[in-house]
């Protein structure tokens, strides 16, 4: 009986595939409900707020199979801006649980998504989401003192963590950079945990008294060396706050997240780059990504994270040889056989062509 059935659907599913081609039945379903359990996964958003004039939040209802995510851990959108898709990466800022989830992006001057998110983005929109990645998060077992050093708009990560409970499960001293009081995201809320006694909160005005050094934080946190630390903020910051725990033989104790890719030391050759599937020819000079180049040349390039981390970048290397900017290790393509690369780490290392 229910291989009857499923027989029958087969061939009701085969038939409406003929009817409808070139669309498939699932792109009509994806119209209807794009939220719908085996479609690609979206998000639409269903309510935004300012925290600070630069920055919104965006509450999202997920598509069913949504897995939920662990505070701390980022999720991948892709988002249309004047026609184009773009992908970039966000904290989700909301505790787990509940039918919805939050990011808060914050407008980067000159910045493309963070523009469109903070101004344009409306209730109501749909947005291309991947599941939560990453493993900047808060380990099963709370430690017993912990030690969070932010800045800007790196508290994202950080809210979700203290909107789960974290300073109400531990020992918790935040520290926190940002220009004014009026641009901390989430400022009343941390404040209010703060003056509950829940946590000791130690605001940075960077207008006034200049950025936060590893040399006063360690003076202002006297403990600092007995707290598990997680940070984000800018490069500057975590370069120094890893190499003050490295010296000290803790770096195993200090957990960072960045939002920007670590500067590229090793410069490689360059070299012309053939994008297969749409025909386009670049010459590529040493030092610019295979994603940057083919993005520059109007290139539908899919991206995630931008600095390596999450994979969504893959593209096919049919032939040539690339170099991880990062390391500076080559990687060649065999005779024959496509090799996927990271094309926001590699760049051109001689000719090269990528199916894309
Ligand atoms: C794991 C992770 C989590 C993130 N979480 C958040 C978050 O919760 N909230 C948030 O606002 N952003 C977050 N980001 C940064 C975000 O992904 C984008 O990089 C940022 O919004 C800028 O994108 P854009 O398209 O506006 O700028 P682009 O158009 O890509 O870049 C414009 C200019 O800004 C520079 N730039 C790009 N990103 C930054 C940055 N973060 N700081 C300073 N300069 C930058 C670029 O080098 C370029 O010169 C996160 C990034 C990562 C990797
Ligand atoms: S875009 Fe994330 S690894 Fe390349």
């Amino acid at each position: 009986m229910t291989a009857t059935r499923t027989t029958v659907r087969n061939r009701v599913h085969r038939f409406l595939n003929l009817v409808t081609t070139p669309l498939v039945p699932g792109d009509y379903l994806d119209v209807i409900n794009p939220l719908r359990p085996g479609a690609d996964l979206r998000g639409r958003i269903v309510a935004r707020h300012h925290e600070t004039p630069d920055a919104v939040t965006l509450e999202i209802k997920p598509g069913a199979d949504w897995r939920g995510h662990i505070p701390g851990q980022h999720v991948q959108i892709g988002v249309d801006v004047n026609g184009v898709r773009h992908h970039r990466t966000y904290s989700v800022t909301s505790a787990p649980g509940g039918t919805t989830f939050t990011i808060t992006p914050k407008r980067i001057e000159g910045g493309l998504v963070s523009t469109h998110l903070v101004e344009s983005a409306r209730i109501g929109d749909l947005i291309q989401l991947s599941q939560a990645m990453g493993d900047f998060q808060i380990p099963v077992t709370i430690p017993a003192k912990v030690l969070l050093v932010t800045a800007g708009s790196g508290i994202t990560p950080i809210l979700a963590m203290l909107r789960a409970g974290l300073a109400e499960a531990t020992d918790v001293v935040h520290v926190h950079s940002d220009r004014d009081a009026a641009d901390m995201i989430g400022g009343a809320e941390v404040r209010a945990l703060a003056e509950a006694g829940r946590m000791r909160l130690v605001e940075r005005r960077t207008a006034g008294q200049g950025r936060l050094t590893a040399d006063e934080l360690c003076v202002l946190v006297e403990d600092w060396a007995d707290r598990e630390t997680w940070a984000c903020g800018p490069a500057d910051l975590l370069d120094a706050l890893a190499d003050r725990w490295t010296d000290q033989g803790l770096a195993d104790r200090l957990h960072t997240e960045r939002f920007t890719p670590p500067p590229r030391p090793i410069v490689g050759d360059g070299g012309l780059v053939t994008f297969t599937a749409t025909d386009v020819e670049v010459d590529v000079p040493a030092g610019k990504t295979l994603l940057e180049a083919g993005e520059e040349a109007g290139v539908l390039m899919p991206s995630g994270c931008r600095m390596g981390i999450c994979h969504g970048c893959l593209t096919p290397l049919a032939s040539g040889t690339v170099r991880d900017v990062r390391t500076g290790d080559l990687t060649t393509a065999p005779e024959g056989q496509p090799l996927p690369v990271q094309t926001c780490i590699s760049e051109a290392a001689g000719p090269c062509h990528l199916d894309r």
